[in-house]
């Protein structure tokens, strides 16, 4: 073989195998995920992935296949995580890194009664807990979380309260919040997909 050709078949082989990643990725993701995580599972509690960090989705489906993370919703994510490889779990957290979380249609009630002054109050309980200092900035695995469901974050917040989710820092942080800081920090979080992502549309 020629050199020309060898460096051709070469770069054809770097050009591809990125492209090859993406396309196994897209296609676990619509048939093994969309129908719980894109918009029609939006009715279930289950956690926007769409844009979320790569590295914590890859390391929240190794902890399900362990078993270390129970689905405490379902049950499937155990099931479903022990039957991916690390580079299907690489590929799929690929291609959800790289969606843009506007396109699942969840609406938020803006209007609704309320609204406002827990979204205020929220964001003010969340500034003073500091739980930007991790989830701003990926600092220990901490997922994005601005933007997520109103259904999935109670849920989780709970869970880290109640102990049936185990996360290290996250139970302590939460243990002095009473029920209304729950609901009011949520609607600040989910709400701020409005405000600051998704435009007036949504
Ligand atoms: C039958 C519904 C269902 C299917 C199908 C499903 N999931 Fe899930 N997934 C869930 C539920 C419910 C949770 C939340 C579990 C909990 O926190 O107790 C979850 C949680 C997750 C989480 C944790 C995210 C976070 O923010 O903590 C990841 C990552 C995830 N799923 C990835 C996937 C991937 C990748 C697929 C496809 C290979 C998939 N899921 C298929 C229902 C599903
Ligand atoms: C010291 C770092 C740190 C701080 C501060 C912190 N968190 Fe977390 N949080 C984490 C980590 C790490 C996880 C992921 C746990 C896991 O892998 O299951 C997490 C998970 C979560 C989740 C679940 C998200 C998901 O997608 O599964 C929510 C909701 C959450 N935190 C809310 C908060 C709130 C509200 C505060 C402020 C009181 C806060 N966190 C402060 C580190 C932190």
């Amino acid at each position: 073989m020629s050199k020309s050709i060898i460096l051709l078949t070469i770069s054809c082989l770097l050009w591809f195998a990125p492209a090859r990643a993406e396309q196994v990725g897209a296609q676990i993701y619509d048939n093994q995920c969309k129908s719980c995580h894109g918009s029609e599972g939006l009715a279930l509690d289950t956690p926007i992935l769409h844009g979320q960090e790569p590295a914590y989705i890859v390391k929240s489906l190794q902890a399900f296949k362990k078993e270390i993370r129970k689905d405490q919703i379902m049950g499937s994510m155990n099931t479903i995580a022990a039957s991916l490889s690390l580079d299907d779990m690489k590929a799929v957290a690929h291609f959800l890194a790289g969606q843009d979380s506007c396109d699942i249609k969840l609406e938020i009630d803006y209007s609704r009664e309320g609204f406002r002054d827990e979204f205020s109050r929220g964001r003010q309980k969340y500034a003073e807990s500091n739980c930007s200092h991790c989830h701003s900035s990926f600092h220990h695995y901490a997922p994005r979380i601005i933007g997520q469901k109103p259904g999935f974050l109670t849920r989780a917040l709970e869970q880290f309260r109640t102990g049936e989710r185990v996360a290290p820092m996250m139970p302590n942080l939460l243990r002095s919040w009473t029920d209304d800081d729950y609901r009011n920090v949520v609607s600040y979080l989910s709400g701020m997909r409005l405000m600051r992502a998704c435009g007036s549309g949504h």
